[in-house]
C-alpha cells in the first residue's frame, strides 16, 4: 500500500520540485474521490434520455437529441432537471465578474506559450500519464488519429469560448451552454461505460480507476487546465506570471469546475490551487501502456500537420523540455538532436521577450490579446471546425473499441527550407538571440578591460597627488 507523504518533505515531479505542506492532500483524502461523481448530471441524463425516447430520438446519428435544448425546454417538469438547471444558473457568491474576465485575458496575453505548454506539457505529460483518464479517453475512439485532431479542437473550441468574454460564460453565453453540453457529455461517456461494465465487468477496471469520469479525475483536469501554466509551462520557457494572473486565472477555472460539478474547494486560493496541482503530479501520474498509445497517437495527429507541419523531432524537444526525460522516456518518446532543441530555445526567448514588452506597454497588450483572439476564433472555429460544435456523443464506447497506437496517413514533408516554417522562424530567433548575446559578451570582454582603466588612473592620481 502507498503511504502518505510527509509535510516537510521534498517532492520532485521531472524537472519541477516543491515541499509537501499542510494544503497537500493526502491519499486518504482523495482516493474515495474515485469512486464518487457528478449524481445530479447523471440522474438529470436518465430523465432527459426518457424525454427523448418519448419524442423519437435515438441513438441513430440522424436522430439524436440535443440534450441541452431537451434540458432548456423541460427543465420545469421534473426535479432532478429542475435542479440541475437551478444550480447550473446560480451564481456563487465567490464569483467576481471583474476578476473573471482579467482571468479570461490571461489565456491570450500569453496564448503563444499556453498553446505550447497545454500541448506538450499538459496533453503529452499529464493527460498520458493519468492512467485511469486514459483507460476512459481510450474506450470512446475518440483518440483514433483519425478523429484526434477533431476532438483536439472541440477542447479548443471549448477553450476559446470559456475565455472569449464574460457574457460568453455567464447563464445563456456560449461558453456557460457548452460547458454545460460538455457535463452532460461527461454523464453520457460514464452512463455508456458502466452500463457496459454491468454484463462485463472487465470492459473496464472501476476498482482500479474509479467510476469513469470521477470527482478525482475532475479535480485533476480542472487543475491541469489552470494551475499547470503558472508553474509547469510557463516558467520553464521564461514567462512568470503575476500573482494576480494566478489568482485571476484560477478564479475563472474555480467557477467553470463549479459547472462541471467539480468541488471548487480545492481552487479557493492560488496557494490552495498550486498544492492540489502538485498532489495531483505526486499521487495521479503513471504511465501505462495505455498512456504509451494515447501519447503516441497524439504526436502522430500533430505531426507533418499543414500548414506548419511541425515535425516530430520539435515536439519530442518540447516535451522533454516541458516534462523532463524521465517521463518522457517511460512514454518512449525520441531522443531528438540539438537542432530541435535550438528551434524550441527560439520559441522560449521569443515567448519570453514578448512577455516583457506587454509588461512595459499597456497598448501592446491589449493589441496582442485582442489579435490572439480574433486569429484563434477564426483559425479554430471558423477554419477548423467549420462552426461552433454542439460536443455530441459521437464516439460512443462499445465492444471490441479501444484505440491503439496508429498512424496518420500522412506522406510526410519533403526537405527544405519552408517546409516547416515555424520551426524554421523559431530557429532564426535562436541563431539571433546567440548572435546578440555573443556580441554582448565579445563587447563587455573588449570594452571591460579599457573601462577599468579610468577608475584605475582616477585612483593613482589621488593616491599619488
Ligand atoms: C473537469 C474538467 C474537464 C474539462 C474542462 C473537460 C473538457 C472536455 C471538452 C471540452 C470535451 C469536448 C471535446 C472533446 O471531445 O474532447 C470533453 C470531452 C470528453 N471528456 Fe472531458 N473534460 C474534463 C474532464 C474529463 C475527465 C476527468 C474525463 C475522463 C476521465 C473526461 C473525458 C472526456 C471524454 C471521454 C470526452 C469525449 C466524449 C466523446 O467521445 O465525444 N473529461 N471534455
Amino acid at each position: 500500500m502507498d503511504t502518505e507523504e510527509t509535510v516537510g518533505s521534498l517532492q520532485r515531479s521531472g524537472p519541477y520540485t516543491f515541499e509537501w505542506t499542510k494544503l497537500h492532500l493526502p491519499r486518504w483524502k482523495t482516493d474515495p474521490l474515485r469512486y464518487e461523481y457528478d449524481t445530479l448530471a447523471a440522474k438529470a441524463l436518465e430523465r432527459l434520455q426518457a424525454i427523448a425516447k418519448e419524442r423519437g430520438f435515438s441513438d441513430d446519428p440522424r436522430k439524436r437529441p440535443d440534450l441541452y435544448q431537451l434540458l432548456s425546454d423541460n427543465h420545469a417538469s421534473h426535479d432532478d432537471l429542475q435542479q440541475l438547471w437551478t444550480q447550473l444558473h446560480a451564481v456563487p457568491d465567490w464569483v467576481d465578474w471583474d476578476q473573471l474576465e482579467r482571468g479570461q485575458r490571461f489565456f491570450y496575453r500569453y496564448a503563444a506559450a499556453n498553446l505550447m505548454g497545454f500541448a506538450l506539457q499538459g496533453f503529452v505529460g499529464e493527460n498520458s500519464a493519468s492512467s485511469g483518464v486514459v483507460e476512459v479517453l481510450v474506450r470512446t475512439g475518440g483518440f483514433s488519429t483519425r478523429v484526434l485532431l477533431h476532438r483536439l479542437l472541440e477542447t479548443f473550441q471549448w477553450l476559446l469560448q470559456v475565455t472569449e468574454s464574460l457574457k460568453a460564460i455567464q447563464p445563456g453565453g456560449a461558453g456557460h451552454t457548452s460547458t454545460v453540453r460538455i457535463r452532460l457529455l461527461h454523464s453520457s461517456v460514464r452512463q455508456r461505460i458502466l452500463k457496459m461494465v454491468e454484463t462485463r465487468p472487465e470492459y473496464f477496471d472501476v476498482e482500479t480507476h474509479g467510476v469513469p469520469v470521477n470527482t478525482l479525475d475532475s479535480i485533476h483536469s480542472i487543475a491541469t487546465f489552470c494551475c499547470n501554466h503558472m508553474w509547469l509551462q510557463l516558467p520553464r520557457m521564461g514567462v512568470y506570471p503575476t500573482d494576480q494572473e494566478k489568482e485571476d486565472y484560477i478564479a475563472l477555472f474555480r467557477y467553470l469546475g463549479y459547472l462541471l460539478a467539480t468541488p471548487d474547494e480545492y481552487f479557493v486560493t492560488v496557494d490552495q490551487a498550486k498544492a492540489t496541482m502538485e498532489s495531483m503530479l505526486v499521487h495521479e501520474l503513471t504511465v501505462t501502456k495505455t498512456s504509451r498509445v494515447v501519447c503516441f497517437n497524439f504526436i502522430k495527429c500533430l505531426v507533418d500537420l499543414p500548414p506548419f507541419n511541425v515535425s516530430k523531432e520539435f515536439i519530442e524537444a518540447g516535451s522533454r523540455v516541458l516534462n523532463g526525460d524521465e517521463l518522457c522516456d517511460q512514454l518512449e518518446m525520441g531522443r531528438p538532436g540539438w537542432v530541435s532543441y535550438a528551434c524550441f530555445r527560439g520559441h522560449c526567448w521569443l515567448v519570453t521577450a514578448l512577455a516583457i514588452a506587454q509588461r512595459l506597454s499597456p497598448t501592446f497588450d491589449r493589441w496582442i490579446i485582442e489579435h490572439w483572439k480574433r486569429l484563434l476564433h477564426s483559425a479554430v472555429i471558423q477554419s477548423g471546425l467549420k462552426g461552433a460544435s454542439k460536443f455530441d456523443f459521437k464516439y460512443v464506447p462499445k465492444e471490441g473499441i479501444k484505440v491503439e497506437k496508429e498512424g496518420n496517413e500522412r506522406k510526410g514533408v519533403k526537405y527544405g527550407l519552408l517546409s516547416r516554417p515555424v520551426e524554421t522562424f523559431y530557429l532564426s530567433i535562436f541563431l539571433l538571440g546567440l548572435t546578440l548575446a555573443s556580441s554582448v559578451c565579445l563587447a563587455a570582454a573588449v570594452g571591460l578591460p579599457k573601462l577599468a582603466l579610468y577608475p584605475a588612473r582616477w585612483i593613482s592620481k589621488r593616491v599619488g597627488g
